[in-house]
C-alpha cells in the first residue's frame, strides 16, 4: 500500500513538473502567419515596426540615419539596406539582434517575415 502511494506521489510529482517546464517554453502568441499573397503596405505595416521596437531611438536622423516614417524608404534604398534577390540578406532584415548595439534590438512575432514578405513582394513604397 505504501509503495503505492509512493508511487502516485511520484506520478503526480513528475506531471506537475513536467507541465510546470513546458510553461517556461510557451512563447507567447506571435501574431498571424504572413500570407505571401496579401499585399503588405509599407507606410501601415513596415514602418511602424522600426518605431514600435525602438529603432528610431538611434535611427532618427541625428544619431544614425533615419527609420521614422516618412523617412524610412529613404534609407532602405540610399544605403542599400534591401537585397530584392534574397529578402533574408538584407540588412534591414538581418542586422538587429546581432551584435551592439542592436543586440538589444530585435523584431518580434511575424515582424521579421512580413518585412521579408514586403521585399519579396517588390519593397514598393506603398
Ligand atoms: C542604440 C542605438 C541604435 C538602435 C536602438 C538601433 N540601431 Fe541600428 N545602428 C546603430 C548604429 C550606431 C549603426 C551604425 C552606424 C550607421 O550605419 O549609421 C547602426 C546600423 C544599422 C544598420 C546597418 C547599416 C549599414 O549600412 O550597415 C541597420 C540595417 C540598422 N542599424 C537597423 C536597425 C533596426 C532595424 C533597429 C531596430 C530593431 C536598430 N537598428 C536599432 C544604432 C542603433
Amino acid at each position: 500500500m505504501k509503495a503505492f502511494q509512493i508511487l502516485f506521489v511520484s506520478v503526480l510529482l513528475s506531471l506537475v513538473l513536467a507541465v510546470g517546464c513546458d510553461y517556461k517554453f510557451v512563447k507567447p502568441d506571435t501574431g498571424a502567419p504572413v500570407d505571401p499573397e496579401v499585399p503588405i503596405s509599407f507606410s501601415d505595416e513596415i514602418e511602424p515596426i522600426w518605431t514600435a521596437q525602438s529603432c528610431t531611438n538611434c535611427h532618427n536622423g541625428s544619431v544614425t540615419f533615419s527609420l521614422e516614417q516618412g523617412s524610412a524608404y529613404q534609407s532602405l534604398t540610399n544605403l542599400n539596406l534591401l537585397d530584392l534577390e534574397n529578402p533574408a540578406n538584407s540588412l534591414i532584415v538581418k542586422v538587429p539582434g546581432g551584435s551592439a548595439p542592436h543586440n538589444n534590438y530585435n523584431y518580434v512575432g511575424n515582424q521579421k517575415a512580413l518585412i521579408e514578405t514586403w521585399i519579396e513582394q517588390g519593397a514598393e513604397d506603398n
